[in-house]
């Protein structure tokens, strides 16, 4: 019998593993060195000092992600010298070594501590799965991966990335909705991090099931990772998102207060929510139109009957200080005479089979056919057609079931895809497919609304999403354990480029009970985006539906996060430069300190820099909190505490702990109902008397819009010096004057009468400071009357807030 073609090519042996093996061939290159081995391929690219590029394929030709990485290499300077068996690429930062006899790499910093090894295996090859096998390095720690649950530390567990839409998902269930395959290593030599960039259902072992390595695979596709090295997590997760991109400035308005329900209907009630709002004086910017708004669920249609006339509804809630945000689901109905349908087929926008016929699944308005977001002609159509919630004046937009999700959760693989003219399958293009929803909804926002801020909120995407859209991590469940959970989830985002992100406060599915919504309000006042949703069917989940007392503990909280939102949005700004988290896990700047990963503390981390939160269970009266190096004050007190110990703090219900570091610098404004309503015009600097240096950025600007990049901004930097006892107020940069007129500065833990300012004396003057109102003390009296905490005779100056250099000394 003559043999089949395929049987052929294929043997059953390349079904078992295949080594790289012995380089029998390399040759340096323009930007780093290249060869092969008589099985497959190999390159080795210099990014930057810090980052180095590792391809291994079976095929002359690499394949790559097109839509992650947005730069090309930088010119850097490197060496490479041959030793031989092996063969050495050195930046100033980096050396990799290569070991010819059977392809294996280790990475070491300039001072030749070992930071990262293959083992022996190198990488292989199973059938089509490819795989990058890598030694554990003694107290080695893993942290990052995205959207993962799960604990800090992620070593022992594997992760697989392949978009889910997962309703209910548990506090350690895997994969959720959006896969970023970038890790960061540290252990006791120093710290690194891995970018595996390939699209296909991936997966990352750190140590599950075995103790010889740590690992990471694709089903498909070549061996492509980034390695990165850099002195501190901080500049690695900058060179990441160098080379993935940053978020864009958002809209001021979107890092206010957002209520969400499925759904809020018809128009009367959405009023009624807003006006409750204002009436109760409890600040909020946002409102969330759900499926609901959709006549049959069908993207860009108002339910005529629950929304009549959506553009005077939306007008007359922006005379209220509210921003409505839509959900828009990617699945178009199957359905004859609907115009988005009858388009998408005639133009060929859909995802179909291999034959060409159109792939429908079941989602929201039945059968549908779903845009194929990888090619270039169905974005741009996606992104006209937003016109339609443009022109009603919506001004955000919420892109939900864009794992893509359908009933049944099983997309067949065999689905094609355009991937911008290379063609893939659905193996290919899945995990892919929200980023471009993302992507291609941000421009929809830029073409209709007229240069102002897009704010697009996510749920699925990949590597890079931060570029197009903040992220919600999905259907999270009203618990003890999903809201700690959800803080993990925020900060493992914030360590892996997506720096705003923020949980369903409450929890989507189930009912939070009044001691839970509290705290978890608190917790969404400190997180960077601050937005509570529910379910259907559910119990109203609003801040006032939880009784009085979880209502002012509410108001204090909104109120709070609105007075700091001078704070909040000077370090958005900075963090559309450097990539760094608005909500830090303590493994970025206390990295070596190996009790932040311990369990009980693992959910403490900085927000906005300064301030250190400690998440804790409603039910605790007490909870230990571990303080890392230096001082850290208890905002509401100012009782000081040094570092490196564990404290018992009392927790009721309207205290969130809460720390701000000694010599940190954070400023406040008066409160504000929405963000576009006018403070009194005085900036609240306080500072934070301490031994170490510390450095603000305030920035401000119209708040929206454009006008930013051309200059249209007030920014000047606050430098504390410890030693010397002096706080710079810098010149100002930009050409807009500030919206403060006069800045107060506190002075906590200072204690003196007089401080020089520009070498004259100034006097000190004293009162009494509170972050949070008093509770009332209702009636009936709750069990126990309602701790209050204040700072009593605070010192502080107040100068007139001018563009000039200010020197304040005498800060002892
Ligand atoms: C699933 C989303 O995760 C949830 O937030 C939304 O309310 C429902 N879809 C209905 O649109």
């Amino acid at each position: 019998m003559t043999s089949l073609s395929s049987e052929t090519k294929l043997s059953r042996n390349s079904f078992r593993n295949q080594s790289f093996g012995k380089v029998i061939d390399w040759h340096p290159s323009s930007d780093g060195l290249q060869g092969r081995s008589a099985f497959a391929y190999f390159k080795l690219s210099v990014y930057s000092e810090g980052i180095i590029r590792v391809q291994a394929s079976r095929f002359s030709s690499f394949e790559s992600n097109p839509y992650s990485v947005i730069v090309e290499p930088k010119n850097t300077p490197f060496e490479i010298e041959d030793f031989g068996k092996q063969v050495e690429l050195t930046t100033s930062l980096l050396r990799v070594r290569l070991h010819l006899d059977a392809f294996s790499l280790s990475f070491f910093d300039s001072q030749g501590k070992l930071l990262n090894q293959d083992d022996s295996l190198g990488i292989c090859w199973l059938g089509t799965e490819v795989s990058s096998y890598k030694k554990i390095q003694k107290n080695e720690k893993f942290l990052g991966l995205g959207e993962k649950t799960g604990d800090l530390n992620r070593a022992g567990k594997a992760y697989t990335h392949w978009n889910k839409d997962y309703f209910g998902y548990g506090v350690n269930d895997d994969p959720l909705y959006m896969s970023i395959p970038f890790y960061l290593g540290v252990h006791d030599k120093g710290c690194y991090g891995i970018f595996f960039d390939n699209t296909h259902k991936t997966l990352v072992n750190f140590g599950a099931s075995t103790n010889r390595f740590v690992y990471f695979s694709a089903e498909d596709g070549d061996m492509d990772y980034y390695f990165f090295h850099q002195p501190t997590l901080e500049k690695i997760i900058s060179d990441y998102t160098w080379l993935t991109g940053r978020m864009q400035m958002p809209p001021k308005w979107s890092l206010g207060f957002q209520q969400c329900r499925y759904s809020y209907y018809p128009e009367s009630e959405v009023h009624a929510v807003a006006n409750t709002f204002r009436d109760k004086h409890i600040p909020a910017d946002v409102i969330y139109l759900d499926i609901h708004h959709m006549e049959a669920y069908k993207v860009f249609t108002f339910d005529g009957e629950k929304f009549p006339n959506p553009k005077a509804m939306i007008s007359r809630l922006k005379e209220k200080g509210f921003k409505v945000v839509v959900i828009l689901d990617p699945g178009i109905k199957v359905e004859k005479g609907y115009l988005p349908y009858e388009e998408g087929v005639a133009q060929h926008l859909f995802v179909t089979y291999p034959d060409g016929e159109l792939y429908q699944a079941q989602v929201w308005p039945g059968w549908c056919a779903f845009p194929d977001f990888t090619k270039e002609k169905a974005r741009d159509w996606w992104a006209e057609k937003m016109k339609f919630y443009t022109e009603a004046g919506v001004d955000g937009f919420w892109t939900d079931m864009n794992e893509p999700a359908s009933w049944g959760q099983c997309t067949p693989n065999l689905l094609e895809f355009d991937f911008d003219h290379e063609g893939a399958s659905h193996r290919k293009a899945r995990n892919i497919y929200g980023l471009q929803v993302a992507k291609s909804t941000q421009e929809g926002a830029y073409m209709g609304l007229d240069n102002k801020r897009p704010f697009v909120l996510t749920r699925s995407g990949f590597a890079g999403i931060q570029r197009y859209a903040a992220a919600w991590t999905g259907d999270n469940t009203s618990s003890e354990e999903h809201m700690l959970a959800g803080v993990r989830l925020v900060t493992s985002l914030g360590l892996s480029g997506v720096s705003f992100s923020g949980v369903d406060v409450g929890g989507f599915a189930g009912e939070a009970s009044k001691g839970l919504f509290a705290p978890w309000m608190s917790i969404g006042a400190f997180s960077p985006l601050c937005r509570a949703h529910s379910m259907i069917n559910t119990k109203d989940a609003e801040p006032w539906a939880f009784g009085e007392e979880v209502e002012e503990i509410s108001r204090n909280y909104l109120k709070l996060r609105y007075s700091l939102l001078p704070t909040l949005y000077s370090n958005i700004y900075s963090s559309t430069h450097t990539g760094l988290p608005i909500a830090a896990s303590l493994a970025l700047p206390y990295s070596q300190d190996d009790t932040i990963y311990q369990q009980a503390f693992q959910n403490e981390y900085l927000f906005c820099q300064v301030f250190l939160v400690a998440p804790v269970e409603s039910f605790k009266e007490i909870t230990k909190v571990y303080l890392p190096e230096g001082e850290w004050y208890y905002l509401y007190s100012d009782q000081i505490f040094s570092g490196k110990q564990v404290i018992y703090q009392d927790c009721p219900l309207n205290y969130l702990p809460v720390y701000v570091k000694a010599g940190g610098i954070f400023t406040q404004q008066s409160v504000v109902m929405h963000t576009d309503s006018s403070h009194d015009g005085l900036l609240r600097v306080h500072l934070y008397r301490g031994k170490q240096d510390a450095e603000f950025l305030h920035f401000e600007d119209a708040g929206d819009g454009l006008d930013y990049l051309q200059g249209a901004f007030f920014s000047r930097k606050f430098q504390y010096q410890a030693k010397i006892g002096s706080l710079k107020i810098g010149t100002s940069e930009g050409n807009l004057p500030s919206q403060y007129s006069k800045l107060r500065i506190y002075l906590h833990g200072f204690d003196l009468n007089q401080v020089q300012v520009d070498g004259k004396l100034h006097p000190v003057a004293y009162e009494d400071y509170t972050f949070l109102d008093k509770l009332s003390e209702f009636d009936p009296l709750p069990e126990r009357q309602h701790a209050f905490h204040q700072i009593s005779a605070l010192p502080f100056i107040e100068l007139p807030h001018l563009s000039a250099e200010t020197m304040i000394t005498g800060l002892k």
